[in-house]
């Protein structure tokens, strides 16, 4: 093999060593950032008319908010699939913060204790079935839980 040949080698060598291309390719990173984003995304939406009541700005609406409850379940549950390590891409690919993969129980904590208070959240509702205290509560609750995890592991 001549000079040139090496030196192809070698360099094709250090090329793969330092890609940064996932397992299964970057269309599938992608892909885990899309569904993950499309979840908040509805997390958020469907999470609305429940901070609309907590600020004031709308009536308790029974058929309303627990529609809205019963989606945030659904799509919190979702959350346990929406990290794979392949999804670690950065910005400007994604606003998860690397953290999330270097302190992953205590990011798992904070996913979970928000299923528990979105269940919680549920349960109450059912029997307060109106803007109460207890109600408002349990809402809060769950809105700690979206800033204490946007706080640590999403970036501004
Ligand atoms: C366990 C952590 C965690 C919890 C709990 C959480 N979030 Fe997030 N959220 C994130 C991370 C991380 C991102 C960034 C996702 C990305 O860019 O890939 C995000 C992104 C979002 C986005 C932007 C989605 C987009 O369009 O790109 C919205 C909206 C959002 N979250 C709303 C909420 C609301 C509302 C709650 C609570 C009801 C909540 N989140 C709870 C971690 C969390």
């Amino acid at each position: 093999m001549g000079l040139g040949g090496a030196l192809l080698l070698c360099t094709s060598f250090v090329l793969s060593a330092n890609s940064q291309t996932p397992p299964g390719g970057l269309n599938a990173a992608r892909q885990a950032v899309d569904e993950r984003k499309a979840v908040y995304k509805l997390i958020g939406a469907n999470f609305r008319p429940i901070g609309n009541v907590l600020k004031g700005s709308t009536q308790y609406d029974a058929a309303t908010i627990q529609k809205s409850i019963d989606r945030v379940v659904f799509l919190s549950g979702l959350l346990d699939e929406a990290f794979p390590d392949i999804s670690n891409l950065g910005e400007p690919e994604t606003k998860a913060k690397p953290d999330i993969w270097i302190n992953r129980a205590d990011f798992d904590k904070k996913e979970k204790d928000f299923q528990a208070h979105v269940l919680a959240f549920q349960k109450v509702n059912e029997t307060e079935k109106g803007a109460t205290d207890a109600f408002k509560s349990a809402a809060n609750a769950v809105a700690q839980d979206c800033k204490a995890c946007h706080d640590d592991f999403r970036l501004k």
